[in-house]
Order: C-alpha cells, then sequence, then structure tokens
C-alpha cells in the first residue's frame, strides 16, 4: 500500500481535510454542482431497498451521501461505504453534515486496486472522476470481485471533450504563469524592504506603487484573456497580505507569502493530475472491451452532459455484472 502513496494522494489528502465536500466541478459552479447531483440522485432512485452500495475514490462522500438522502427519503435499509486512497475523515473534515455523513462507512487509504471487502458483497459500485486515477485496469477487475452477479458498476469519467478539463487545463497553465513569474520575490523583496525600517515613508510608497502596477500587469500580459480564474485570487491573495504587514510580526508575514507560492504549487500538481486521468475515445473503447471481458453487460456508454446546451462534464458508463 504504501508504494502506493505517491505526491499527489499527499495533495489530496491536504485537499480534503480543507472540507470541500467535491472537487473538479467549481465550488462556485452551484447550478452545474445541483445538475450533478440531481444525475446521481436519478441514478440510485433506480436501486430496491435492502442493497450495498460502494463509492470508489469518494473523497469527502459527495456520492455515498446523495445515496444516504435517497435511502432516507424512501426509508430504505441501505448499507453504503465510501473508499478512497487519501487519508480522509469526511466526518470530521466536512462542517455541518456530520448527521448525514455518520450514516457513511468512510476507509482512507484505501486502492481501488486492492479493496479489503469479500468478494460479491456489494449490489453497486461507483466512482465520479476517480478510478481513471488509478490503475484503471486492475482497479476493474477487483470492482467485478467485489460485485454482486447482477450488480450494477456506474461511473463518471473524465474525458477529453468535457469542458471540467478544458477549464482545469486553463487554470493550470494559469498557475504556471503564477509560478515562473517574478512576483512571489516581488512580494517578499516589498515586504522585506517594510519590514526593515530603512526606508522613508515615500520610498516605500513608490515601492508599494510600483508592485501593485506589477499586480495588476499579470493579468494583463497573460497571454489569454479570457475568463482568467486563478490569476485574479492570486492577485487579491498578494493584496491582502501586503495590507496584513501592518498587523503581523514580519517572519509571519513573509512565511503567508511562501505558502500562498506553495499552496498554487500543490493546487497545479492536482489540476494536472485532473487533466492527465482524462479518457480520449479509443481508451474509453479499451475499457469497456476490458469490462466487457470480464463479463459485464453494457447498459449505458455515453457523454455526460447537463443543461439545455448540452455542457460536457465526462463520460458515463453502467454496467452490469453478469
Ligand atoms: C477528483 S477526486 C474525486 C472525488 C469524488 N469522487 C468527487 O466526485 O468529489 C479523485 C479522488 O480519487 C482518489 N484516488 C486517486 N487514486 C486512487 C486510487 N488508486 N484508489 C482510490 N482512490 C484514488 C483521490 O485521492 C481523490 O480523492
Amino acid at each position: 500500500m504504501n508504494d502506493m502513496i505517491s505526491k499527489e494522494t499527499k495533495v489530496w489528502d491536504n485537499y480534503w481535510k480543507r472540507g470541500e465536500l467535491h472537487s473538479c466541478i467549481s465550488a462556485s459552479d452551484k447550478e452545474n454542482q445541483k445538475e450533478v447531483n440531481d444525475f446521481w440522485l436519478r441514478i440510485y432512485d433506480e436501486f430496491p431497498d435492502g442493497l450495498t452500495f460502494l463509492d470508489i475514490g469518494t473523497g469527502n462522500g459527495l456520492l455515498p451521501s446523495l445515496a444516504v438522502t435517497c435511502a432516507n427519503e424512501k426509508e430504505y435499509g441501505w448499507e453504503i461505504h465510501g473508499v478512497d486512497l487519501a487519508d480522509i475523515n469526511p466526518v470530521r473534515d466536512v462542517p455541518g453534515s456530520k448527521e448525514l455523513l455518520d450514516q457513511i462507512n468512510f476507509q482512507g487509504r484505501i486502492a481501488a486496486e486492492d479493496l479489503p471487502f469479500e468478494s460479491e458483497y456489494f449490489d453497486v459500485v461507483t466512482s465520479q472522476y476517480a478510478i481513471e486515477y488509478s490503475d484503471i485496469s486492475r482497479s476493474i477487475v477487483e470492482i467485478s470481485r467485489v460485485l454482486k452477479k447482477g450488480g450494477s458498476f456506474c461511473a463518471v469519467l473524465h474525458s477529453y471533450n468535457s469542458i471540467v478539463v478544458s477549464q482545469n487545463n486553463d487554470n493550470a497553465n494559469e498557475a504556471k504563469y503564477l509560478l515562473d513569474s517574478y512576483i512571489f520575490a516581488n512580494c517578499r523583496e516589498l515586504l522585506s524592504r517594510i519590514l526593515s525600517g530603512k526606508f522613508s515613508n515615500t520610498e516605500i510608497q513608490a515601492h508599494v506603487d510600483q508592485y501593485v502596477e506589477n499586480l495588476v500587469q499579470l493579468s494583463q500580459s497573460y497571454v489569454s484573456q479570457n475568463d482568467l480564474n486563478i490569476i485574479p485570487i492570486m492577485q487579491n491573495s498578494l493584496m491582502e497580505i501586503l495590507k496584513l504587514s501592518q498587523k503581523y510580526h514580519p517572519q509571519q508575514v513573509l512565511e503567508m507569502v511562501d505558502n500562498a507560492r506553495l499552496r498554487l504549487k500543490a493546487q497545479r500538481e492536482l489540476l494536472l493530475d485532473l487533466v492527465g486521468s482524462a479518457l480520449d475515445e479509443v481508451k474509453i473503447e479499451n475499457l469497456l472491451g476490458e469490462l466487457k471481458g470480464l463479463g459485464f453487460e453494457k447498459i449505458k456508454a455515453q457523454e455526460f452532459s447537463i443543461g439545455e446546451k448540452n455542457v460536457i462534464l465526462g463520460y458515463y458508463i453502467q454496467l452490469q455484472k453478469q
């Protein structure tokens, strides 16, 4: 197991500790998230009472929490599990959802390739943007093993043509641009000058003006001006840090700049992980072929799109174990 804990896993550990219920769809994109939730609720709605469910790569348990919502509404006694390679603890980390999440059996540090469940234990296995991060050929053998005959495997996968992948690719490029820029060093240098006490107010003001100008320039000189996301957020954070220099100890403020850079670096690694996990048409066909070889019958295999404009968020597969 330990050899599976990569740098990316540790980045996911930290991501889920921040308490987000999900990833990939931007947190501000509430409308899309609602449609995704409704999509899964319609899937859960198809299943009868008394079943066992497993969600793989569950993060902070978005899918199992939707299963619980569905089961509670119908007064069903479903047994619901969620596992992830990251060191998850949703009941502790997600604010305000303890009652819901307490009804799920979560386990962290569980690889999709090596599931700690007996064979033919589950009626339904799900995955949303998760198994494609694993060694997928090994994971589907495990999924087939833990599923009962007649059980269902339902998964939303990152696909090469989805808006999630293209937006996150743009975000990764913005993050790289910022990390390669002079702006963090510039901010540190300015703070050191302010904190040294060796400069007059007029000199400091001139440096601050130049720094703010540099911050503004950052977005103006970026290659693409469409819907910038990461750059404006970082511009705001660096402005805020500057203001905090009047309130905090110099060392703390410098640490804030370094931490902001480290967080951006970690975020870029997650974004690249996401983009790298996306499946193209050939990979999707291969996956379906492998699942057929394991005795699965295809029920659905289609683009996963939402809204009137059919915005593509990935690829959906639903199969039944024969
Ligand atoms: C994009 S997140 C999706 C989380 C959740 N399903 C959701 O939709 O919010 C991908 C998750 O897959 C997990 N993951 C990556 N590799 C894995 C593996 N080999 N086995 C199990 N989980 C894995 C990561 O730790 C991460 O939590």
